[in-house]
């Protein structure tokens, strides 16, 4: 980009620049309706040479944007770097045989790679023989993988499965389905908050601000006891307008690591309800808060139990160690399966 944005150059010409010799007759050059003027221009590392022609008026100052290739895309900001990143950046540069990288949440071996579970090895061998995972998928992603994943949350034999209630869609790991359930807010439920934990993980914020979907904060964490604000969250969701959308981590919150208990799940369900509020949680650490894949979705079964409709984005980047694939899914639990159908 730096290189294209070197490629515009302003040039400003007087009649006294290039009025010269003039030789008592400036009437050559005044009279003269076009001049030609040989420009250097550095263009990135590159000096070229242009021809320019223009008309020159007698006693005018006359300036000129010479656009080559200008970018379309001058007003383009840098984003700011990524704090997490940043620290994976801090780990490579030290030489510290003691160092260890807090910073991305992610199993690593001995020799500090990403550890590659047995299961998904199998998984992969068995994709490999069957030969058909380089295929074109359906727009809604892999009907098996979807099926699979909503039975994961919900159970297998949850009745909303069997209702046809959900709907799901493969997205681009916990993030990508984040902000498909953003995208599908700002088109559904136009000008409707979203209500963020203090403190949340950090990209909540930027995926609802790119999806132009506005968003407030509820209290969540009480630093004098380290652990949950409970009574601050339920006033500020009891607060809020009806009918906004709560934004919960499903289990092991990010950053606190402290999650409601279930009687506290049951009275959070209690205020929603009442306010007509909309559930969204978020579910990127599923079997990580108790090691049991059930246990862990019993916040959002909890919720599906008492008839409510909800979003649930998943990932499967920390629970299987699939960083770099970007596995995930956003579901809608809705009241029919006539409108999941229509998702
Ligand atoms: C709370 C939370 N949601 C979503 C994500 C995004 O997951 P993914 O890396 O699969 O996009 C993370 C990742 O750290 C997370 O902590």
């Amino acid at each position: 980009m730096a290189s294209m944005a070197s490629r515009a150059a302003a040039v400003t010409i007087t009649n006294a620049a290039l009025d010269k010799p003039s030789h008592g007759s400036s009437g050559n050059l005044s009279q003269r309706s076009f001049v030609g003027l040989r420009a250097g221009l550095v263009l990135g590392q590159k000096k070229e040479n242009l021809s320019l022609s223009f008309k020159v008026e007698p006693t005018s100052r006359i300036s000129m944007a010479v656009a080559v290739d200008v970018s379309k895309f001058e007003s383009v900001t840098m984003a700011p770097p990524d704090p997490i990143l940043g620290v994976s950046e801090a780990f490579k540069a030290d030489s510290s045989p003691l160092k260890l990288n807090l910073g991305v949440g992610a199993y690593r071996t001995e020799e500090l790679q990403p550890y590659v579970l047995d299961v998904v090895k199998k998984a992969e061998k068995l994709m490999l023989e069957s030969g058909e995972f380089k295929e074109y998928l359906p727009i809604e992603g892999l009907a098996a993988f979807n099926k699979a994943t909503a039975e994961l949350l919900l159970g297998a034999d949850n009745p909303v499965i069997k209702q046809g209630r959900i709907a799901t869609v493969q997205g681009l790991s916990g993030t990508g389905s984040l902000r498909l359930g953003a995208a599908f807010i700002q088109r559904y439920l136009p000008g409707v908050k979203v209500l963020i934990s203090s403190p949340t993980w950090g990209n909540h914020k930027n995926i609802l601000n790119d999806s132009g979907v506005p968003w407030s904060e509820y209290r969540y964490f009480d630093p004098t006891t380290v652990g949950l604000d409970f009574s601050g969250m339920i006033e500020d969701i009891k607060n809020a307008t009806d009918g906004s959308i709560i934004l919960l981590h499903g289990c092991a919150h990010n950053p606190t690591g402290i999650d409601p208990t279930a009687e506290q799940w049951g009275t959070i369900a209690d205020v929603i309800e009442e306010k007509s509020h909309l559930p969204f949680f978020d579910v990127a650490y599923q079997g990580f808060a108790s090691g049991s894949l059930d246990n862990d979705a019993s916040s959002v079964r909890q919720f599906v139990a008492r008839g409510l409709e909800l979003f649930v984005a998943q990932s499967y980047s920390k629970n299987l160690g699939l960083y770099a694939e970007r596995i995930g899914a956003i579901n809608a639990v809705v009241s029919s399966s006539d409108v999941a159908n229509r998702f």
